[in-house]
């Protein structure tokens, strides 16, 4: 049986809090959008679209993107992982999301940062809308928490009975070239003993590449880890 301490409930429901004001201020956005910065860079941000935080900022410090590489973004928000990928000199980036309000968020910076002809983005529930297309590399700040969401915006934060997060390594194999990298962002949270049990029986070897926390007594820390096909044993 699973034993939570009283520090523990207390834990979950200031994350509980803090989570429901953070889709309220998303929500609170004004319909011409509001401009932050993000790692010395500026975006758009327009109402409904996930604000970027530190959460991403492992990731994004960590991953290793040749001039060559394509590159897709799983859950693209504002497109700050995908348009850090572009300032990397990706060739072509694809980034997805299922949000109306992040596309035209995503859309909005591709062009701000004049990337607008190497990064494209379109709507696509994960990778339903990709076609038989191979990635050099796939990135993704997925939804942490296995947690009941009861609109879009609550799916940047939470995913219902963690299927998003099983779906996306039951069919990130078919996407991802056989040499391909995935960057993939968690929390401590979030779920990520899952996540390292999804991965690991979908073939990949997870390592972790970056940590950082948004206070000083680390409440909330965030992860990033880059995962690759397990080599097949060669028969002996
Ligand atoms: C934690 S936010 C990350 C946004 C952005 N990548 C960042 O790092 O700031 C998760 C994003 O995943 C998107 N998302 C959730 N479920 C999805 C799905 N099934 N397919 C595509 N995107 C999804 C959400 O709409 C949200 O924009």
């Amino acid at each position: 049986m699973k034993h939570f301490s009283n520090e523990n409930i207390d834990n979950i429901a200031r994350i509980d809090r803090w989570q429901k004001g953070r889709q309220k201020a998303f929500k609170a956005i004004p319909s011409t959008g509001k401009t932050f910065k993000y790692l010395g860079k500026e975006f758009l941000l327009y109402p409904g679209t996930f604000w970027p935080f530190v959460d991403s900022q492992p990731l994004v410090r960590n991953f290793r993107i040749k001039p060559e590489d394509s590159v897709l973004d799983i859950g693209t928000g504002s497109g700050v992982i995908a348009i850090f990928a572009c300032y990397q000199g990706a060739s072509k980036v694809l980034a997805v999301d299922i949000n109306p309000s992040a596309i035209k968020s995503a859309k909005h910076n591709a062009k701000l940062h004049g990337f607008d002809k190497i990064m494209q983005v379109k709507n696509s529930d994960l990778f339903q809308k990709i076609k038989d297309i191979q990635f050099d590399v796939i990135t993704a700040n997925l939804p942490f928490r296995n947690k009941f969401a009861h609109d879009v915006v609550a799916q940047s934060q939470w995913d219902t009975d963690f299927k998003t997060n099983a779906r996306f390594f039951e069919e990130v194999g078919h996407y991802l070239k056989p040499n391909g990298r995935i960057y993939f962002a968690q929390s401590n949270f979030g779920g990520v003993q899952e996540m390292k049990v999804l991965a690991k029986a979908a073939g990949f070897s997870v390592r972790a590449i970056g940590s950082a926390a948004a206070d000083q007594e680390e409440t909330k820390k965030f992860f990033a880890f880059v995962m690759k096909r397990i080599a097949a044993r060669k028969p002996t």
